[in-house]
């Protein structure tokens, strides 16, 4: 497999009035093509933030402090914000699913005017030509009945249908990465693992990459390839989606193993919460952001710095200290 998408060293900053958030904090991640990679962390680690920057979408009071977006021998983030490359990349190229569908949808257009609005963006197609392809990506993503179905207004289809005319939109012009910020609170596990299921389907129809953005690492168990675990602002442990889960290695991911619900497992397992919160962004310690809330911490952890992200062979990378003792 060929190399897609890199993305090195990422950084975003929000200013706020309390103070800088250094949100995206040297992220870097590589997507191969008709590879499929989950982003996974608990709420506010900068994962939608990361994904923003990748297309320059930051919005103020954010902006992309530092970093390359390689794609196709160019690095994105020395285009202009709104000049033509950027465009052309934008939904063209690469596409982003947002997390909110419900939002992101017009509610006083019809689903089928803002799929052929989508696709006229970018591809030079008739009035008709555009119609016909709004039907035929409605019916690609599983609506029933897709001719009568264009006609309906988005507050006629239930979240997780909002959800697929968003993944629709999303590949109206066969981009060749598309970025999906997972609905968390919208949708329940069923439906995510639906619309995941649809998606690695589409993958390999369609050959188009895919990044998963998501809180829950047992709904992308078994549909991606690889995962990266985020914590305040930086991935801390990645590795084929075999490893982490045979073999976790930081205690945060090991904590999001037990914390979430998987879809293989038998009723009435029980779910061990991680405790305690992720920190204060603006107030960042000097050490391991995790340390607070590890249950495994050595001295060492509490005298150092954050420690840096290391392989433990096999593409498989951590940033620990005691894990990384134990595996030398
Ligand atoms: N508009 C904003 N103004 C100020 N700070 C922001 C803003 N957007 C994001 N942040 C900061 O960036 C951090 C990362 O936000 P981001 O939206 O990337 O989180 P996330 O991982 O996508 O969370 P979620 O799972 O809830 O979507 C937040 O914790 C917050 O501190
Ligand atoms: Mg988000």
């Amino acid at each position: 497999m060929s190399r897609l998408l890199e993305v090195r060293d990422l950084k975003v900053d929000f200013y706020t009035p309390n103070g800088t958030v250094r949100a995206v904090d040297g992220v870097s991640y590589t997507l191969d093509e008709r590879e499929i990679v989950g982003l996974v962390g608990e709420s506010g680690c900068g994962k939608s933030a990361s994904q923003l920057a990748v297309m320059q979408l930051t919005e103020s009071p954010g902006v992309i402090a530092g970093g390359e977006v390689l794609f196709e021998g160019h690095d994105l983030l020395r285009f202009a914000k709104n000049g033509p490359e950027m465009r052309a990349v934008r939904g063209g190229k690469i596409a982003m699913i947002f997390q909110e569908p419900m939002t992101s949808l017009n509610p006083v257009l019809t689903v089928g005017a803002q799929l052929e609005e989508a696709v006229r963006t970018h591809c030079p197609l008739s009035k008709s030509e555009a119609q016909e392809r709004a039907v035929e990506l409605l019916r690609l993503v599983g609506t029933p009945s897709p001719e009568t179905r264009v006609k309906d207004y988005p507050h006629q289809f239930s979240g997780g249908m909002c959800q697929r005319v968003m993944i629709a939109m999303g590949l109206s012009c066969s981009p060749r990465v598309l970025i999906a910020d997972e609905p968390t609170t919208a949708l329940d596990v069923t439906t995510q693992a639906q619309v995941l299921r649809l998606m690695r389907n589409l993958v390999e129809e369609l050959g188009t990459a895919l990044v998963v953005v998501t809180h829950n690492l047992g709904v992308v168990a078994r549909y991606v390839h690889r995962i990266y675990v985020m914590y305040a602002g930086r991935v801390v442990e990645s590795g084929t989606t075999k490893d982490i889960f045979a073999h976790p290695r930081h205690p945060y991911t090991l904590g999001l193993l037990k914390s979430v619900p998987r879809l293989d497992e038998r009723h009435g397992s029980r779910l061990i919460p991680i405790e305690g919160l992720p920190p204060n962004l603006i107030d960042m310690p000097g050490t391991c952001a995790f340390l607070p809330r590890c249950p495994n911490a050595i001295d060492r952890c509490r005298e150092e710095s954050w420690p840096e992200l290391e392989s433990v062979g096999g593409g498989h990378d951590v940033r620990c200290y005691v894990n990384l003792g134990e595996a030398r």
